[in-house]
């Protein structure tokens, strides 16, 4: 009988050097999309799927971090002596959202040792893993269905999105076979940000993965792959080719709507879409946006961007 998931591991321990100088002293997670934190709908997303208990693995800049999620009393005050309930809502919000714990990674070796520092608070159970500046668009639900995935199958299960050839030496990309379910795919082999023109698909899997226990041992073992650092591909791919006692590792497709904020940008049109599509700013930006846009005439590049990380 699986075990119910209620874990979701962060890690938002990363540099960030994509994103510099903002991320100097600042995570990228708390780069605002539009008016709220990247890491803020990260955790919504979670929450949202039944994941009440969140882990999140920093780095040397996690005060900003873990002030969002607390307490603000002095703003809290002023707002309440001036009767705005509505930004006291706000403010709020994000304190009562999760039961927020943290644990430091200490060196950023990598996002397999990011992951192994959640061993502890994790125990023998399966967990969610959410990168911190992958935002899912919450229209377009993926991690409860692969919550349900991971039940059925009782399996690794890992998020994959088809991405164009030219960015394949971006990604931790599948080789897979398909099963009798249209959006799980069986994967079969996994390499870590292959030179272009070598890639075994164009499958790259995306910042969501639901993990058995048996990651951690993996982990343990894993060495430095790929730019020096633990790669959690590397030990996934471990799992997906070794003994059939760790139930492999399943992938499933998703087609929609998913923004990479620590890539520059990805985060431009991040703000873009979210903001075109609120309530609130949509019309008045959208209407903005339509003539910004005649403004630029045929200045439109193929080039789909995407930085190395
Ligand atoms: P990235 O590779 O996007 O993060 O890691 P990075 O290294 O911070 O980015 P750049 O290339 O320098 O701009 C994906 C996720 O894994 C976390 C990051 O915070 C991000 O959420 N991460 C990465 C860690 O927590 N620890 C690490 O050692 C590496």
């Amino acid at each position: 009988m699986p075990t119910k998931i209620t874990k979701a591991v962060i890690p938002v321990a990363g540099l960030g050097t994509r994103f510099l100088p903002a991320t100097k002293a600042m995570p990228k997670e708390m780069l605002p999309v539009v008016d709220k934190p990247a890491i803020q709908y990260v955790v919504e997303e979670a929450v949202e799927a039944g994941l009440h208990d969140v882990l999140m693995v920093t780095g040397r800049n996690k005060t900003a971090l873990e002030n969002h999620f607390d307490r603000a009393g002095e703003l809290e005050a002023v707002l309440v002596s001036k009767g705005d309930d509505e930004k006291l809502e706000k403010v709020n919000y994000s304190t009562g959202l999760a039961d927020v714990h943290y644990v430091r990674q200490g060196d950023p070796k990598g996002l397999g040792h990011a992951v192994l520092r959640a061993k502890m608070h994790v125990g023998h159970e399966p967990f969610a893993v959410l990168l911190g500046d992958d935002i899912i668009d919450n229209r377009d639900p993926l991690l409860s269905r692969m919550l349900e995935v991971q039940e059925a199958l009782n399996t690794t299960v890992v998020a994959l999105l088809e991405v164009d050839p030219s960015q394949t030496h971006l990604y931790g990309i599948a080789t897979v076979e398909p099963t009798d379910e249209e959006d799980v795919v069986r994967i079969t082999g996994l390499v870590e940000k292959p030179p272009a023109g070598e890639a075994p698909s164009n499958l790259a899997i995306i910042g969501r993965y639901v993990l058995r226990p048996e990651i951690f041992e993996v982990l343990e073992r894993t060495q430095p792959g790929k730019g020096g650092e633990i790669q959690l591909t590397d030990a996934l791919e471990e799992i997906a080719t070794g003994p059939t006692w760790t139930g492999g590792v399943h992938g499933v497709v998703f087609r929609g709507r998913r923004y990479d904020t620590g890539d520059r940008l990805d985060y431009l049109k991040a703000i873009v879409q979210l903001a075109s599509d609120r309530d609130d700013l949509g019309p008045d930006f959208r209407g903005w946006l339509q003539g910004f846009a005649q403004g630029l005439g045929g200045q439109a590049d193929d080039d789909q961007g995407g930085e190395d990380g």
